[in-house]
């Protein structure tokens, strides 16, 4: 990873503690803080990445002393810490160090005052603890709320920076909700915020296998030269999940599988895989590529790239499931879609003629998140009797979840006196590997924007290429709420419809099993 200069001059690296620093969390009081913010920073804590003149001031509505806010935490922490059992012990002293710096201001964001309040427990920071000056604004806010608070941050000169000191602010998701209020959200902050200030957060970047597409693609040297149009057939992307709409009926009513997964983070991963390698590992360099890479994606054409489904009862090992219909909140005659699937083309030297197939869905046969990259046949087939053409073709596959690693699918001869041929697979699993950091992957990236890395958040461009490729889809569906929609049963594979966008080139989806 990059080793960013930040405006204290200080050259960080990796794995260097970060410097003093405050956290301000706007909605402490919420779900993501007590599910994965905190334990990120006890993770971080734990590992002495954290700084040691460190503050966390959490900011949200609710009447809360100091006290009561830390018993909250306290409480989050040590059930998720059970649950997630990534640690033989509780590691009570290094907790206990992160509580004693936390403490909770209570306030409204539409409020001034809130503000001038956050500026003196600033100050009353750095001067009782020697925190410093650098700041971190982390909105844990429903989105409505981001050019808000980032108006109000700059109104009361909270994010102004200086030689010594740096004042960050890091964006939850959903960044917009279409092409346009994307543009006008980045266009709203960028008044108050320079670019560099701001740390887009899409926490699936945080995740070690996504990082890994990097370092496989540009840390070795064998995968380069068969990495283009010459040598693949094809690339399919698959987020599936096994999940429900569980408890979020409210949000996902109004985003859908499409909002919710594809313009950040499916796109994401096909821009990993896109880019051209950047001229450095700096963030600006990897972000200009990834840019460049979704830039050159073709806009979907509604009426022949895409395919959106909705689950409807069914069964997993013998298990009923109900139909997303049925579901506690969502409407009986919901129109929101829980899987899409679609093909899109890149115009680019490199990728010009060779389809990506994109699919993502609730209620799949099976949780996977993976990148299958197929390779062409041979070009002639030297072993002619044998059933060579029956083989499947080389396929490099990366598992990012659940079980991380890669696979390599080629042919072999079946010993014995004929020529026989059978598909074998070359498995690498993280975990033979590495020991699995406990992680709910927002480790890296609170850490990354406290050492000033901005490689792994998005850039406003970045963003704005993603939602511009879903723009006409979002248009249709807006105009006709029904367009498109199929059914599949929970459990399966996705909607039938989704195979013929595979089907007419004789490809297909790899089984979800
Ligand atoms: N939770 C997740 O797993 C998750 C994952 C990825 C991204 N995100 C994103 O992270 C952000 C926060 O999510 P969340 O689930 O933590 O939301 P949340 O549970 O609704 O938390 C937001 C907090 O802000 C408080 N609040 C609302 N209006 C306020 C106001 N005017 N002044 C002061 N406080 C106010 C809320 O209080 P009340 O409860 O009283 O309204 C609540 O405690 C959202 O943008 C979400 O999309 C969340």
């Amino acid at each position: 990873m990059s080793t960013p200069l930040t405006n204290t001059a200080k050259r960080l690296v990796h794995g260097d503690k970060a410097p003093p620093c405050n956290l301000v969390i706007m909605g402490a009081g919420g779900d993501l803080t007590r599910r994965l913010l905190m334990p990120a920073l006890y993770n971080l804590v734990r590992t002495g990445l954290l700084p040691d003149q460190f503050s966390l001031i959490g900011v949200d509505r609710q009447d809360l002393t100091d006290e009561g806010f830390r018993d909250r935490l306290d409480q989050a922490v040590r059930s998720f810490a059970s649950e997630k059992s990534y640690s033989a012990e509780f590691d009570e002293t290094h907790w206990k160090h992160l509580l004693a710096q936390v403490s909770y201001v209570r306030g409204d964001f539409n409020d001034p005052e809130l503000y001038r309040t956050l500026k003196q427990r600033l100050d009353g920071e750095n001067r009782d603890h020697a925190t410093s000056e650098n700041a971190i604004f982390y909105l844990a806010v429903a989105s409505r709320f981001f050019g808000l608070v980032v108006n109000h941050l700059g109104q009361s000169g909270l994010v102004e920076e200086g030689p010594e000191r740096y004042r960050r602010v890091i964006i939850e998701k959903p960044f917009g909700n279409d092409y346009e209020s994307a543009r006008a959200l980045n266009q709203q902050i960028l008044r108050t915020l320079h670019e560099d200030q701001i740390y887009r957060m899409d926490h699936f970047l945080g995740k070690e296998t996504v990082q890994n597409i990097m370092v496989k693609r540009f840390a070795n040297g064998i995968f380069e030269p068969l990495w283009n149009r010459n040598h693949i057939d094809h690339v399919q992307i698959t987020v599936a999940e096994t999940v429900g709409v569980e408890s979020r009926a409210g949000f996902y009513e109004t985003t859908g599988a499409m909002r919710d997964m594809v313009p950040n983070h499916v796109f994401q991963l096909l821009a990993l895989i896109c880019m051209e390698p950047p001229n450095s590992f700096c963030a600006d360099a990897i972000r200009t590529e990834k840019t460049k890479a979704l830039d050159a994606v073709h806009v979907i054409n509604p009426q022949t790239d895409i395919v959106r489904g909705q689950y409807r009862a069914g069964s997993r090992d013998g298990k009923a499931l109900k139909g997303y219909r049925e579901e506690d909140g969502i409407q009986p005659e919901s129109l929101t879609e829980t899987y899409v699937a679609m093909k899109l083309g890149v115009d680019s030297w490199r990728w010009s003629g060779v389809p990506f197939y994109l699919r993502t869905g609730k209620r799949m046969a099976q949780r996977s998140t993976e990148i299958s990259i197929e390779f062409k046949r041979p070009p002639f087939s030297l072993f002619r009797d044998t059933q060579t053409e029956e083989l499947e073709p080389n396929t490099l596959i990366l598992k990012l979840q659940p079980d991380e690693g890669a696979s390599l699918a080629f042919g072999a001869k079946i010993p014995g006196p004929a020529i026989q041929l059978g598909q074998v697979h070359m498995d690498f699993h993280y975990k033979d590997y590495f020991q699995n950091a406990p992680s709910t992957g927002y480790e890296t990236l609170i850490y990354d924007c406290m050492i000033g890395d901005a490689t792994l958040f998005q850039r406003a461009d970045s963003v704005e290429a993603g939602w511009r490729i879903v723009q006409p889809y979002l248009d249709l569906c807006k105009e006709q709420p029904d367009a498109l929609l199929e059914f599949y049963p929970a459990g399966g594979q996705g909607p039938t419809k989704a195979d013929a966008l595979l089907e007419t080139s004789g490809r297909k989806w790899r089984k979800l099993s």
